[in-house]
């Protein structure tokens, strides 16, 4: 179990949600190779998605999301020396489920989407402190649904893609998102020395 003791990076935490979204000048290399992470991690899928969808439809997407994207993100992370995983509020795959940390993440930015800001602009970043004393860094970025996911995400889903999905996921919650709104989170995790 991690969440112990939160030291403050940046602004981040000091200040409380209403100013994280400034947290732009002066950051930490972990704070830039984090952005640069999620960012090519959220390209790549949706590359592949579209790729797979465009040359087989929307069912054999659905192995870009359930195997592709933990390859992408592990080669990705082996080059960081990071972890990066994907989670949400609505899961899909309870192995994405999202720890206490997470979970206080997640909805802090569904708040802070509420209060009117940007989802693509939605990232939290921390240091956690376990008891041994043992650093890690920390980073979320939120992901916005897009036109492209809702095939799988949305509201009217095809009924191949809906069969499918009911096989392979039969507690699926990941249904029902509009465009826009909060679909999940990157999340990254870094040992620190
Ligand atoms: C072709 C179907 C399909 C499309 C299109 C699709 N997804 Fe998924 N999505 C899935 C499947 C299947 C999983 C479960 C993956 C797994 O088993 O880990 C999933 C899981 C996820 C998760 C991990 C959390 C969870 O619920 O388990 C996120 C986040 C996610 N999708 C976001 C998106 C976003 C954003 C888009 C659009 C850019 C998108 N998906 C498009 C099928 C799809």
């Amino acid at each position: 179990m991690r969440t112990i003791s939160i030291l403050v990076l940046g602004t981040a935490l000091a200040v409380g949600p209403a100013s994280a979204r400034q947290q732009s000048d002066d950051v930490p290399p972990e704070v830039v190779a984090s952005r640069h992470a999620a960012q090519t991690f959220g390209s790549m899928l949706k590359d592949t998605l579209q790729q797979a969808i465009q040359s087989g439809g929307p069912v054999n997407g659905i192995a870009v999301c359930r195997e592709k994207a933990a390859q992408i993100a592990t080669d990705l992370g082996q080059k960081q020396e990071m972890l990066i995983g994907r989670t949400s509020l609505k899961l899909r795959n309870p192995d994405n489920a999202p720890d206490n940390w997470e979970l206080a993440v997640l909805k802090q930015f569904e708040a802070r989407k509420a209060q009117g800001d940007p989802v693509d602009k939605l990232e939290f970043f921390a240091v956690i402190e376990d008891d041994q004393g043992k650093k890690t860094f920390r980073y979320m970025k939120a992901i916005p649904t897009a036109g492209l996911c809702l095939s799988c995400h949305g509201e009217n889903i095809d009924p191949a893609v809906d069969a499918k999905l009911k096989e392979l996921y039969p507690n699926d919650k990941a249904r029902g998102f509009k465009e826009g709104e909060l679909r999940g989170a990157f999340t990254i995790d870094k040992p620190l020395p």
